[in-house]
């Protein structure tokens, strides 16, 4: 799809947008970029306008500081499509893309028609979670690429490996193309980020979540919990943690049946 740029305080951000109609705005996960949700969004220029974004410090956009909180790449949203002249959008949010969208629910929610998390949480960090964010941030100080080879591959089982060899090759080779920055930076702003699971009771608008049953970071279980009593339209699909990759007609459907529903 063809990219365009949008000045942000200074900073380039690179996004595309394509077909007519109602906004959907796709945004992609850590060490990932706005191309993750090609295969999904094709699926929907028929009908729709489909943008995605490569959010700060990931893919063709430059980093904006040292830490990129959730707020940061919300704001930095707020400001694109507000440059676009759109008003209310349906967002849909992979991993750390689910911890955006739902900053922007928080901090925007006049402009959303509704929020999809696939193989994301609406939780923060537990404290574990938090030393390995540390971790990680050494481990990237002394071999960035060492650290983006070993965090991709841990993403897929051994079965997806063999299903899917040359997109996941792809997939790697896009993200070893993070920059040392970008990742420290999306790393100190996910360990930080605040809980917002009242956002999955209180907020004003439709919500969905859809988890893998064999996502090893976003347990299934753990998700379905968090959805417990609320009215967010849980939904699974037999995959790992990268559901627009591994399963991208899968998710179009889900998709597709939750927007049917509005
Ligand atoms: C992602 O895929 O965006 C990350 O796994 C999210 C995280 O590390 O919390």
């Amino acid at each position: 799809m063809n990219s365009k740029i949008f000045v942000y305080k200074n900073t380039k951000i690179s996004y595309s947008s394509t077909g007519k109609g109602t906004t959907l705005l796709f945004l992609h996960g850590f060490l990932e970029n706005k191309s993750l949700w090609d295969e999904v969004s094709s699926g929907f220029t028929d009908r729709y306008r489909v943008i995605s974004v490569d959010l700060l410090g990931h893919g063709e956009s430059e980093c904006l500081g040292y830490v990129h909180t959730m707020e940061d790449q919300a704001d930095m949203l707020f400001a694109l499509i507000s440059h676009l002249r759109l008003r209310k959008i349906h967002i849909i949010g992979h991993s750390m893309g689910g911890y955006v969208a739902l900053a922007f629910a928080e901090l925007y929610p006049e402009n959303v028609k509704s929020i999809s998390l696939v193989n994301s949480t609406s939780r923060a960090d537990s404290d574990e979670r938090k030393i390995n964010r540390d971790r990680a941030i050494d481990l990237v100080k002394k071999n960035h690429k060492i650290f983006i080879r070993l965090a991709t591959q841990h993403l897929f089982d051994q079965d997806t490996h063999k299903r899917i060899p040359e997109k996941i090759e792809n997939f790697t080779n896009q993200a070893l193309e993070t920059s040392l920055q970008g990742v420290i930076a999306s790393l100190q702003g996910m360990k930080i980020r605040i809980d917002r699971e009242a956002l999955l009771y209180f907020g004003p608008y439709p919500k969905q979540i859809i988890a893998g049953t064999k996502d090893t970071i976003m347990k299934v279980n753990d998700i379905e919990d968090e959805t417990e009593g609320t009215d967010v339209n849980f939904t699974t699909i037999n995959c790992g943690h990268v559901a627009p990759l591994e399963s991208p007609d899968e998710v179009i459907e889900k998709l597709k049946s939750f927007y049917k529903t509005l």
